[in-house]
């Protein structure tokens, strides 16, 4: 437990946010009153952090003591919010207070953490800004380092990933958007879903409804896109598994988009096929048929005993069949998702997954550090799991890692989510040439996403105010077949 004293400037939210590097949200607990220094008959630690003005500079005051350990320190975190450069100064200031609460609490726990101070979910921004700025790698890589206190592997990963988004991006033109469509049906629900996801079997009487109001949104959408002369360049059926709708929905579906969008510019359209209980034959054809050009076929995990566990219905062989299925049938660029650190896999059956995967030879993979999400049916019954340890996870991400690479593969994309084991992090490894510029665009917010479907969240992006506005469409099914106009008046006035 660590008990915490804040004074003088608030500064809690990133104080709280480097809290939460390091002890979980059940261990922090703030003092509202102070009367005198807490004696140590308590359980953990006591911090306090005081920020004050002291002749226009702001000073940090740490304290951190537990009976035995002993450490304070008092620096300068810049000047006074005030005047015309304040929002400059503010942010500086949070830059420092976050560095400085870190360095005191990686003392105290003795762990240094490869992010560092980075707790957002986009760490390759960072990276992207700094070559915009024209800083040489070197340069960079210190900056990383020193201000954000991340590992050199890590520093190196996201210049490296920024560089690479950094070609795709430039040959995208400022006209082009990308559309999201979401299907929020699965063959069953995994345990550390946290998506917006119905069983087929009890929901498959909304499919037809849920269809026909999802076109309904999209003629909207279409006639926003002819209006602001916009282009699409990627279309992303996502969800859910959209592969769960029966073969004829889907054919609908794909020659509803065909049929009504101007196709003209798109240079990638991905289906997630994601679970093979959910893709046969007939299904792959129609895939195969339409202008789809790019499919996830997502394993997990190739260990049957885990794939039970995580409430899969498939077994690994079923993803192989499925995944040499759409080879036969001349699908030429196949992602696969895998999870490190799922409950019950040890790093040798990881590895087994990576070898299994290796023999398919997908053309990208993307690689997911289990996150114990709070809506998930895992969050309500961790007891009952064993969870790999944080050093596993880590291991088994650096093996994922050189099998990617000997694969032929670079990585490409990364993102860090909230309660991921080790703090670590998701990254997408694809062939040269392979890289999906949907998750590119995702990721660095730099092209507008319109999204249509229960739980889509449309993103408009204006590069040249710096600023992002969305709006977010009802998560449950039914309510968005009642609501659908609702949601497209919400695009409407936000476009
Ligand atoms: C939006 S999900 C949908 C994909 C598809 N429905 C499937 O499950 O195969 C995309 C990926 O996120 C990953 N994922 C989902 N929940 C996760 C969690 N709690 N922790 C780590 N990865 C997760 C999985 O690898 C999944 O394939
Ligand atoms: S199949 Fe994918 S979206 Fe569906 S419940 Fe599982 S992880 Fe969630």
């Amino acid at each position: 437990m660590i008990y915490v004293w804040l004074e003088g400037y608030d500064f809690k939210y990133e104080i709280h946010e480097t809290l939460r590097i390091f002890f979980s949200e059940k261990e922090i607990t703030y003092i509202e009153k102070l009367d005198k220094e807490p004696s140590f008959d308590i359980e953990g630690a006591f911090l306090v952090c005081s920020v004050t003005d002291c002749q226009g500079s702001l000073i940090l005051e740490i304290k951190l003591s537990d009976g035995e350990y002993v450490n304070s320190k008092r620096v300068s975190i810049g000047d006074v919010p005030e005047g015309d450069k304040r929002l400059e100064k503010l942010r500086t200031a949070r830059k420092r207070v976050k560095r400085e609460v870190y360095i005191v609490l990686a003392d105290y726990t003795g762990k240094s953490m490869p992010w560092g101070v980075l707790t957002g979910v986009r760490p390759v921004k960072i990276a992207m800004e700094m070559l915009e700025r024209g800083i040489e790698r070197q340069e960079a890589l210190s900056e990383l380092r020193e201000h954000y206190l991340i590992s050199k592997e890590k520093a190196e990963l996201i210049l490296d990933i920024a560089h690479r988004e950094r070609e795709i991006l430039k040959k995208t033109d400022s006209d082009t958007i990308s559309l999201y469509i979401g299907i929020p049906f699965c063959p069953s629900r995994c345990l550390y879903c946290s998506f917006t996801s119905y069983s087929i079997s009890g929901y498959r009487h909304l499919t037809e409804s849920y269809l026909q109001a999802l076109r309904s949104e999209l003629n909207a959408v279409n006639d926003i896109i002819k209006e602001k002369a916009f282009r699409i360049q990627n279309i992303y059926i996502g969800g859910g598994t959209p592969t769960s709708l029966d073969a004829a929905l889907l054919r609908e579906l794909l020659d509803f988009i065909e049929n009504n969008f101007d196709l003209d510019s798109l240079e990638e359209f991905t289906l997630e096929a994601g679970r093979p209980d959910s893709i046969d034959l007939e299904k792959l054809k129609v895939i195969k048929d339409s202008r789809v050009n790019r499919i996830s076929i997502n394993p997990q995990t190739m260990n049957d005993s885990v794939l039970e566990t995580i409430g899969r219905k498939h077994t690994a062989s079923e993803v192989i069949q499925a995944f040499n299925l759409a080879r036969e049938l001349g699908f030429e660029n196949i992602n696969m998702d895998i999870i490190a650190g799922l409950p019950g896999e040890s790093t040798e059956m990881f590895e087994n997954s990576l070898k299994e995967i290796s023999l398919l030879n997908p053309e990208s993979l993307t690689v997911h550090t289990m996150a114990v999400k709070r809506a998930s049916r895992l969050k309500e019954s961790m007891e009952k799991y064993s969870f790999t340890d944080e050093s596993d996870v880590s291991k088994m991400v650096k093996m994922a890692q050189e099998y990617a690479l000997a694969m032929g593969m670079h990585p490409y994309y990364l993102y860090r989510q909230k309660d991921m084991l080790g703090k670590l992090e998701n990254i997408g490894y694809c062939r040269p040439g392979f890289e999906s510029i949907y998750n590119i665009q995702i990721m660095e917010e730099k092209q507008t996403i319109i999204a249509a479907g229960a739980d889509a969240v449309t993103k408009v992006v204006y590069p040249e105010e710096n600023r992002i506005e969305r709006a977010f469409n009802v998560k449950d099914v039914e309510e968005y077949i009642r609501r659908v106009d609702e949601m497209v008046e919400r695009k409407r006035a936000l476009l």
